[in-house]
C-alpha cells in the first residue's frame, strides 16, 4: 500500500465509477505518460477505458503536451493502437520474477 500511495501522488488520476462501485482508472503525469489504465473485468468492453483515455488526453492537450507514451502490457496494445498510439519499441519488464512482455508506445497530439 505504501508504495501505491506513493505512485499514485505523482499522477493525476480519473476514476470512473457506476453505481458507486469503480468500473475503471486512469493515472498519467502531466509529461504526457499513461502510466496506469485499468477497467474492471465486469465493465470491459463498454467504452470505459475510452472514456477515461479521452478525458485524459483532453486534460493533457489543455496543459500544452503534444507527445504522449506509454508502456502498454499485451492486453493493452490493441486498445492504444485503437486511440492512435504507434509501437516503438518492444521492452521486458520483471514483475515478481516474472518476465514481462510490454511495448513503448508514442502518440503526437496534432493541433484540432
Ligand atoms: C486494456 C483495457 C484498459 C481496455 O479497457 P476497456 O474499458 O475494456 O476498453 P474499451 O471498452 O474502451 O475498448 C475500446 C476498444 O479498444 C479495443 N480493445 C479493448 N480491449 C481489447 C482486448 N482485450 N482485445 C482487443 N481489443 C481490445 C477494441 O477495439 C475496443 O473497441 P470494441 O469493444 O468496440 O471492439 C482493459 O482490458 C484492462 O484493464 N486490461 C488490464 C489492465 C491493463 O493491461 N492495462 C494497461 C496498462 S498500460
Amino acid at each position: 500500500m505504501p508504495a501505491w500511495q506513493t505512485r499514485l501522488a505523482s499522477l493525476e488520476l480519473f476514476i470512473a465509477e457506476e453505481d458507486q462501485t469503480i468500473a475503471g482508472f486512469i493515472g498519467f503525469s502531466l509529461d504526457g505518460h499513461i502510466d496506469l489504465l485499468f477497467t474492471a473485468p465486469g465493465c470491459a468492453r463498454q467504452g470505459v477505458a475510452s472514456t477515461l483515455y479521452a478525458t485524459a488526453e483532453q486534460r493533457l492537450r489543455a496543459t500544452g503536451v503534444r507527445e504522449l507514451h506509454t508502456e502498454a502490457r499485451l492486453v493493452a496494445q490493441a486498445f492504444f493502437a485503437g486511440q492512435g498510439f504507434s509501437a516503438e519499441q518492444a521492452q521486458t519488464v520483471v514483475r515478481d520474477a516474472v518476465i514481462l512482455p510490454r511495448m513503448l508506445m508514442g502518440k503526437t497530439l496534432e493541433p484540432l
